[in-house]
């Protein structure tokens, strides 16, 4: 058995700043599925919010209702409140630690406008803000390495608990197939998001709901699952970010008429809209028909800015619009699709990031959890661009700062290291054994294919009643599927179909949490119940049981200093 004070299971912004924290004082492990570096933390491209001042006036106080405005109310306004508060410590802290932020003229750090920020909040590395944070994380953890220790290319499979105690994880070494349990006194889940689960998404292909799952399969309900963000400015087909931070810089947004249509959307904030009213509004032109070439795509227009604008702020993204589809934001505008971006429910944390179990705020002992799989709730509805860089830093820090307070509390647990393995090694062999006639790949095409048709922007009962049942026909089917790879060794297609099975059960949560709540609100909207309804639906859902049988309860908001008003931009 594997044993460490704590281990960490991922490795991207929240994961390394949690291990920072708890190497103080303790020995921790970082579990990864692929490598620090390549995790989706490096995918953000725009800026990490925080109310510094550098450009204009600016206050906690206004994020603060920024953010809860954003989240269309559904925010814990508790939480908001301490983590827009710690917002300029974290800059100031990854500064320190040798992250590059793009500077004014003066060497101040330079912030830019994002989208429902009611001042320029974003600071910045150029378009490729999470790259460089992500390495300046990695940085410090290799400079720990005597108390922090990397494991790379590992999955985790299961929590290994005993009533409402944590006490490790069983894992597999994906070089060698082994399975192990790691034992800890204190695991903290960092493991990202599930946007895989969607045909057109940014998310790497590591965000596949592998922590959000384990920690259902322990018991533990999943939070406001219905509420998945899509990103304005994807790429046509293929969903790759094209940052905000190119609306932020000046960049229209134009219909196949040539118009700027965030006109009638949004007069006042325009392009700048959160990016739920964004995306609502491109879906829309587009389904009425006035897509580019009746097509389903919209252009993002940057010519105006000139070359050397878009060469000092926007690099990144010139360079994927010239790889990916020959086009040059310099001289021609890029086509663009909304595309499934970000997960604001997830595991159920108080602000302090511990794991709690229900609405009375029952914690699960030595589990802790940061950044997009957990679910504090900061962003309520809809998550404001930039908020997740420093949701991931605030709360991994936060991470391991209660979960290092616990671990020196506590001796490790007894654990029966057998039956835990046994477990996992049998989902296994159940997979090895199978010999049926299903494709997995077409499984899984087809759930994204659904998830993205009648899960997506746009929703209502009839589509949602459809998609749950596609989802379960398409999980019966996965259990005849055939794997072709029965080795043991760097075996990547068993790990494949255990991602499968996690994204398929949390599409049927997504989609049942999504057919319980008849409003709309943030990223949630139901054509078939347009308004947001305060009076039955201002809660949060917790989706508890198991798969086969979902039970949705609810928990109030906490609602400190705004009352819930229309929101308009
Ligand atoms: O558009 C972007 O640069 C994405 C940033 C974010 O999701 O916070």
């Amino acid at each position: 058995m594997i044993k460490h004070d704590v281990v960490i299971v991922g490795a991207g912004l929240a994961g390394m700043r949690a291990a920072i924290e708890v190497s103080k004082e303790l020995d921790v492990a970082v579990l990864t599925k692929v490598y620090p570096s390549r995790s989706h933390s490096g995918a953000a491209q725009g800026g990490i919010a925080a109310a510094l001042g550098n450009s204009e006036s600016d206050s906690w106080e206004e994020h603060m209702y920024d953010t809860i405005k954003g989240g269309d109310f559904l925010n814990d306004q508790d939480a908001v409140e301490e983590y827009v508060k710690a917002a300029p410590s974290i800059i100031y802290e990854l500064e320190h630690m040798g992250c590059v932020f793009s500077r004014t003229a003066d060497g101040k750090i330079a912030q830019r406008s994002f989208g429902g920020h009611s001042k320029p909040r974003a600071c910045f590395s150029a378009d490729r803000t999470g790259h460089a944070i992500l390495h300046a994380l990695h940085e410090q953890l290799m400079k720990q390495s005597k108390s922090i220790k990397i494991y790379n290319e590992w999955n985790m499979h299961s929590l290994v608990t005993e009533g409402n105690r944590c006490n490790g994880v069983v894992v597999s070494n994906v070089k060698t197939g082994a399975i192990e349990v790691m034992q800890a006194k204190a695991v903290i889940f960092c493991t990202g998001g599930y946007g895989r689960i969607f045909k057109i998404t940014t998310n790497a292909f590591a965000s596949t709901a592998d922590g959000v799952m384990a920690a259902f399969r322990a018991g533990i309900p999943v939070e406001d699952a219905e509420f998945v963000q899509f990103h304005p400015s994807g790429l046509y087909r293929q969903g790759i970010l094209f940052s905000e931070a190119a609306r932020g810089e000046g960049g229209y947004l134009l219909n196949g008429k040539g118009d700027r249509f965030m006109e009638q959307y949004a007069p006042s904030r325009m392009e700048l809209a959160p990016r739920d009213i964004v995306s609502r509004a491109e879906q829309s032109e587009i389904d009425e028909g006035r897509g580019v070439d009746g097509k389903d795509f919209i252009h993002l227009d940057l010519r105006h800015l000139g070359e050397a604008r878009i060469m000092e702020r926007l690099p990144q993204i010139r360079q994927l619009g010239i790889d990916f589809t020959s086009v040059d934001c310099v001289t021609d505008p890029l086509p663009i699709q909304p595309t499934a971006h970000y997960s604001m429910g997830g595991i159920p944390t108080n602000k302090f990031s511990q794991v709690v179990m229900d609405a009375e705020g029952t914690k699960m002992e030595g589990f802790f959890a940061a950044g997009e799989c957990a679910c504090v709730s900061v962003h309520g509805g809809n998550r404001l661009g930039t908020n997740s860089l420093l949701d991931a830093t605030v709360f991994g820090r936060r991470a391991g700062m209660s979960a290092l307070e616990y671990a020196k509390t506590v001796d490790f647990a007894k654990v029966n290291e057998g039956p835990e393995k046994t477990k996992v090694l049998k989902s296994f062999e159940d997979i090895y054994q199978r010999d049926g006639t299903e494709s997995y790949n077409q499984i899984r095409n087809e759930m994204k294919e659904v998830m993205m048709e009648k899960c997506g922007v746009f929703r209502d009962e009839e589509k949602l009643k459809a998609c749950i049942e596609t989802i379960k026909s398409l999980h019966l089917r996965f259990k005849k599927g055939k794997v072709t790879d029965k080795g043991k060794l760097f075996n990547t297609e068993i790990y494949e179909i255990l991602e499968l099975e996690n994204m398929l059960e949390m599409a049927q949560v997504i989609a049942t949490c999504a057919l319980a709540r008849k409003e709309s609100r943030g990223g949630h909207f139901r054509t078939d119940h347009d308004k947001r309804d305060d009076e039955n639906f201002l809660k949060h859902t917790m989706a508890h049981g198991t798969i086969d049988e979902l039970e949705l309860k609810y928990k109030p908001v906490v609602i400190t200093k705004h009352k819930p008003t229309e929101r308009t931009y």
